[in-house]
C-alpha cells in the first residue's frame, strides 16, 4: 500500500482549510498554548572565526551546558554552498510525486535512507506535519547513490561540495568541545571514532499548514548523535525547551545550528547537555531544513570519557554500542 505524504494531505487541507484530526495535537502540545511569549533569552551566537581559541572553547562548552543548542555564524562555508544545498533540496521535493516516490524508503528496510514519511504514529497517536529524504553524506564508503536524487541533476555536486565544508566546521566544533571539558583537542572527535563518524544528511520539509497553531512538524525530542549541524530556511520554525519553557529560535541568515545530542551527553558525563526541541509549522510558507546528524559506527561502544569519571563523579551512564543505544530509544526500552 501506499504512504500517504503529508505533502498531499497538505495540498488538499490548505483548500478544505482543515487539517486531519490525526494531525491535530492535545492542549499539552498544541504551539499556540505552549509557546512562551515573554522576554525570550537569547540563544547563543558563536563566533566561529574568533582566532582566540581559549575564548572559542569557552563559548561554546557553556552554550552547551546551559542551552545544549546554539548558532554559529562567520563557520567558513561560503553561502553559494549553502544556498546551491537548499535548491537542489527543494527542487527535489517540488518534482512530481512518482518521481519522488522512485527514492522511498523501502517497507521493512533496516536501513533508514531514502525518501518518507514517519510511520508510527507519536504522542497520543497523533502525526507529524512534515515527509523527509534521508542520505549519508561522508564518509565516501558510507556513502549509497542509490538514495540521492538524480533530479535535479546538480544536487550530488551541490552535496559533495556541503559535505566538504562541513567536516571542517565539525572538527572545530569537535576540539571546543573537547578543550571545554578540560581535555586536549584531539579527545572527542577520537572518542566517536575519528574519521569513521558518519555524516547522515536530512532534509525536513514542511509544506504550509492551515492550523500551525493546533499541529507540530517534528514532535519534542533530543537527537540520538553526538552533534547535529542545521541548515535552515528562512520560515523560522525551530522551538528550544529550556527552564520549562518552548522558546523559538530565531532565524539568522547564513547561521548553522548546532545541537549537543544524546551521545555528547554521555561522553562529557552529564556536563553537556543534549537539547529538547521540535518545530512548528507555517500557515503560508513551506518550511525546510537540512540536519547532518553525526553519527558513531553502529558498533562502537559509547560511554562517559574515563578521564571525566573518578570516586566523586561516577559515570552517570551506561556504556553501550551506539547501535544498541538507538535500537532501545527507538523502542522505548530503558538505557
Ligand atoms: C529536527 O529536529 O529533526 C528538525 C529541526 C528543524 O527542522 O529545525
Ligand atoms: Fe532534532
Amino acid at each position: 500500500m501506499e504512504v500517504e505524504r503529508v505533502q498531499a494531505i497538505a495540498s488538499l487541507s490548505v483548500r478544505k482549510n482543515t487539517i486531519p484530526l490525526e494531525f491535530i495535537r492535545s492542549e499539552k502540545e498544541q504551539p499556540a498554548i505552549t509557546t512562551f511569549h515573554g522576554p525570550v533569552p537569547e540563544i547563543p551566537t558563536i563566533d566561529l572565526s574568533d582566532p582566540d581559541q581559549e575564548k572559542l572553547a569557552r563559548a561554546i562548552s557553556d552554550a552547551s551546558q546551559n542551552w545544549g543548542l546554539f548558532q554559529v555564524v562567520n563557520h567558513g562555508i561560503p553561502s553559494d554552498v549553502i544556498s546551491k544545498l537548499q535548491s537542489v533540496g527543494r527542487d527535489f521535493f517540488e518534482l512530481p510525486h512518482e518521481e519522488k516516490e522512485a527514492y522511498a524508503k523501502p517497507p521493512g528496510a533496516k536501513t533508514i535512507e531514502g525518501y518518507g514519511t514517519k510511520l508510527q504514529k507519536e504522542v497520543e497517536g497523533k502525526k507529524s506535519w512534515v515527509d523527509h529524504l534521508f542520505h549519508k553524506i561522508w564518509p565516501p564508503s558510507s556513502i549509497n547513490y542509490h538514495f540521492w536524487p538524480k533530479n535535479p541533476s546538480s544536487y550530488r555536486e551541490a552535496n559533495e561540495e556541503y559535505a566538504k565544508w562541513l567536516r571542517g566546521v565539525v572538527d572545530k566544533l569537535f576540539t571546543s568541545l573537547s578543550l571545554g571539558l578540560g581535555l586536549e583537542g584531539h579527545v572527542l572527535k577520537d572518542a566517536v571514532g575519528g574519521d569513521e563518524l558518519e555524516y547522515l544528511m536530512k532534509i525536513n520539509y514542511y509544506p504550509p499548514c492551515p492550523r500551525p497553531d493546533l499541529a507540530l512538524g517534528v514532535v519534542a525530542h533530543t537527537d540520538m548523535s553526538t552533534i547535529t549541524v542545521l541548515v535552515p530556511n528562512e520560515v523560522a520554525g525551530l522551538q528550544v525547551f529550556k527552564d520549562d519553557h518552548w522558546f523559538d529560535a530565531k532565524y539568522i541568515p547564513n547561521a548553522l545550528i548546532v545541537h549537543i545530542g544524546d551521545q555528547i551527553e554521555i561522553l562529557s558525563n552529564g556536563k553537556y547537555k543534549s537539547v529538547l526541541h521540535r518545530t512548528t509549522v507555517n500557515k503560508e510558507k513551506t518550511r525546510m531544513s537540512w540536519p547532518v546528524f553525526c553519527e558513531p559506527s553502529p558498533e562502537l561502544v559509547m560511554g562517559p570519557l574515563p578521564q571525566l569519571v573518578s570516586e566523586e563523579n561516577p559515570a552517570k551512564y551506561k556504556a553501550k554500542k551506539y547501535k544498541d543505544y538507538v535500537y532501545c530509544k527507538l523502542n522505548k526500552l530503558p538505557q
